[in-house]
């Protein structure tokens, strides 16, 4: 699937292949600390190899400029039966590629593949900080479920809440 950034750049957007761990590593390796100061690190290689083995029957869509992977997005699935059709979302773009309408993009491709592959909700968490990923969840279709105060602790040592959202599909 084609996208075209803001700025007019031509961005392809298919699901994931083995081959695209590599790119995948690069680009965590290549983000800045400001980019990643809402996320869990670390973002090593054995943890991205968790990620794309452990799905649980989800979606990961890659975001390709070139042969270069700038974004990824996930949903994962649960195994448990009482959590059948129940997902998890997860986003990172490379911030040369921020604000430039990819992240909103990619969110509602991978809500519309999950639906079609039969989820009934995704949920996230979020820390109430992060105001882009606020706004391009809640124009997705997620709404703020509940507020968990102090519930991040950020590397500047202060603590902040967390969101969470979901969409039930
Ligand atoms: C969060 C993220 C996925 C958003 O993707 P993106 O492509 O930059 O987002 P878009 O350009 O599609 O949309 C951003 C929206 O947030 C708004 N926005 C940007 N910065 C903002 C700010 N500081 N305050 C409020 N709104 C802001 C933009 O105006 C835009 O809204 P609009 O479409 O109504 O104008 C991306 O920034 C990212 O990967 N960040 C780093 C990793 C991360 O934080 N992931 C999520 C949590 S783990």
């Amino acid at each position: 699937m084609d996208f075209r950034l803001k700025n007019g750049r031509p961005i392809t957007i298919r699901e994931f292949e083995p081959a695209d761990l590599d790119g995948m590593v690069q680009m965590f390796q290549a983000m800045s600390k400001e980019a990643l100061q809402f996320g869990l690190p670390p973002y090593d290689r054995p943890r991205l190899e968790r990620w794309v083995t452990g799905l649980g029957g989800g979606v990961l869509l890659v975001a390709i400029d070139k042969a270069t992977v700038v974004g990824v997005a996930m949903v994962f699935g649960r195994p448990h039966p009482r959590f059948k059709g129940i997902g998890e979302f997860v986003i990172y773009l490379h911030q040369e590629y921020h604000n430039q309408g990819l992240g909103s993009f990619l969110t509602r491709v991978i809500i519309q593949e999950v639906r079609r592959k039969g989820f009934h909700r995704v949920g996230l968490e979020v820390v109430a900080d992060n105001s882009a990923a606020v706004r391009v969840y809640e124009k997705a279709g997620f709404v703020i479920e509940g507020r968990l105060r102090h519930a991040f602790y950020g590397e500047d040592g202060t603590y902040r809440d967390q969101l969470v959202m979901g969409c039930v599909l």
